[in-house]
């Protein structure tokens, strides 16, 4: 695709659009639209906007199409797969002034939301009217809930409450020809036609951008319990997740963590955590509801399911305090790794039955290849984040050879019936693996929807498909 770049004249359209101030061309005010928070990665736009409306987006995006400028629509930028990163240049649109809940329908369970909403802040609202809105990432102290849907985020809570797929039920999005639409309606139950709502969830903002969300809120459970159990072995912590939904319990968090990832976390974080002598391995498992008897029967349950794999030691968070911190531990963890060695991240994602087969075939490929990989995820999903960590390979094996690594993990992942990302999208980090799960008529299926939504191309162009 032969883009154009932004003329002067073009600029002052820009300008008209959406304001003077709301334009950034130098380089210092674009240096934060570069990057999001994969690897170093950094792309420069040659301009970027924040617009405040669907209107603004709209004549925005009708302007870029008619002169083939790119486009990239941009969150928080907290992506782990380059997918805010403007790697053509052109226009950033970023949607961080679209800020505004517009309205929480406590007859309906329903909020209607614009995108640049930050997660958390979203949660604690509808909390406040004793609604929940499970969809919880990592970053939700400041990722956006547009973003969220753009990678389809997870988080902790999926693994009883679904992704951000089950949470959205409508919502307005401007396409690159500058057509406004609503993708679907605001109904528990759709059996109207293709389901747009879906299809352009997950889509990385290469088909649209989203300026109005309406999702499905849920009634708030009103008690947690959390334990920490440990273990000699990374396969016998995997092992015992799908024994624990096996015994008929579904905890509402259940994550795995490797001992390194807690030393990192330690090392980066000063935390005070006691690792005891000879454990390699952690499940931190929440369970919730309403009734503290149930949830407390449920603990007892999954501590039986867990001595079945030589569980060492139960930790039972019993304040408040105590579950901030075991979950900070883990909401940190990737920052932590990361800020120890240079990495790369993968989100690999099987059936949970086969999570242990995944966890060992992982280290095996790295004592092949010669990395070191730390470990942790969403384990009752069957997700592993899987950060592969430089330590003591050279550049040019860290250049060359680890791509055969990755692509092997990718390949184990794929034939455990798993695919390449879970969780953090395709973006443009991953899509050179795209063809090692699906074979080409499914990539040109989605190309096909890409052409339809974007015959131009201008839309985030160069990210989920190679
Ligand atoms: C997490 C992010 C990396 O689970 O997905 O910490
Ligand atoms: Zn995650």
């Amino acid at each position: 695709m032969k883009f154009n770049t932004i003329s002067v004249g073009l600029l002052s359209q820009i300008k008209t659009i959406v304001g003077d101030a709301n334009v950034y061309t130098r380089r210092d005010d674009l240096e934060r639209y570069s990057h999001d928070e994969t690897e170093d990665l950094h792309y420069y736009p040659e301009v970027a906007v924040k617009p405040k409306t669907a209107a603004e987006v709209s004549a925005l995006l009708k302007l870029c199409n008619a002169h083939l400028i790119p486009v990239t629509p941009r969150g928080a930028g907290t992506g782990l797969a380059g997918g805010a990163l403007p790697i053509h240049g052109g226009l950033i649109i970023s949607m961080e002034r679209f800020n505004t809940i517009i309205a929480i329908d406590e007859r309906n369970l329903q909020a209607t939301v614009e995108p640049g909403v930050i997660t958390e802040v979203f949660m604690n609202a509808v909390e406040e009217k004793g609604l929940f809105y499970p969809v919880d990432p990592a970053s939700k102290g400041s990722c956006f809930i547009g973003g969220n849907m753009a990678n389809c985020s997870g988080g902790p809570r999926v693994v009883k409450y679904g992704t951000i797929r089950e949470y959205v039920l409508n919502f307005e999005l401007v396409l690159p020809s500058g057509d406004i639409i609503w993708t679907g309606a605001n109904t528990l139950k759709y059996a109207s036609g293709y389901n747009l709502t879906q299809l352009l969830i997950g889509s990385e903002g290469t088909l649209g951008i989203i300026t109005k969300i309406v999702v499905k809120l849920i009634p708030k459970p009103t008690h947690t319990a959390l334990m920490l159990a440990s273990f000699t072995t990374n396969e016998q912590a995997c092992g015992a997740v799908s024994a624990i939904f096996r015994a008929g319990l579904v905890p509402s968090a259940l994550e795995f963590m490797e001992r390194k990832g807690i030393e990192w976390v330690k090392e980066h974080d000063g935390i005070n955590f006691n690792l005891l002598d000879g454990i390699n391995a952690y499940l931190l498992i929440e369970v919730d509801g309403t009734n503290p008897d149930v949830i407390f029967g449920d603990c007892e349950k999954i501590n039986t399911v867990l001595e079945e794999f030589d569980c060492r030691d139960i930790l039972f968070a019993d304040s408040s305090a105590q579950k901030e911190e075991l979950w900070y531990m883990r909401r940190t963890m990737a920052v932590s790794v990361k800020s120890n060695s240079i990495y790369k991240e993968e989100d690999t994602v099987v059936p949970r039955a086969e999570l242990p087969a995944l966890i060992k075939g992982i280290k095996e490929v790295g004592a092949k290849y010669g990395f070191e990989s730390v470990c942790y995820g969403h384990a009752g999903d069957g997700n592993l984040h899987v950060n592969i960590i430089k330590a003591g390979m050279s550049d040019a094996d860290w250049n060359t050879k680890l791509k055969d690594g990755i692509k092997e993990i990718f390949e184990l992942t794929v034939a455990l019936g798993g695919t390449i990302s879970g969780e953090h999208g395709i973006g443009l980090v991953q899509k050179e693996f795209m063809s090692l799960k699906y074979a080409e008529i499914n990539l040109n299926l989605m190309r096909g929807i890409k052409q339809v939504f974007d015959p131009n191309g201008i839309l985030n162009p160069g990210k989920i498909t190679p």
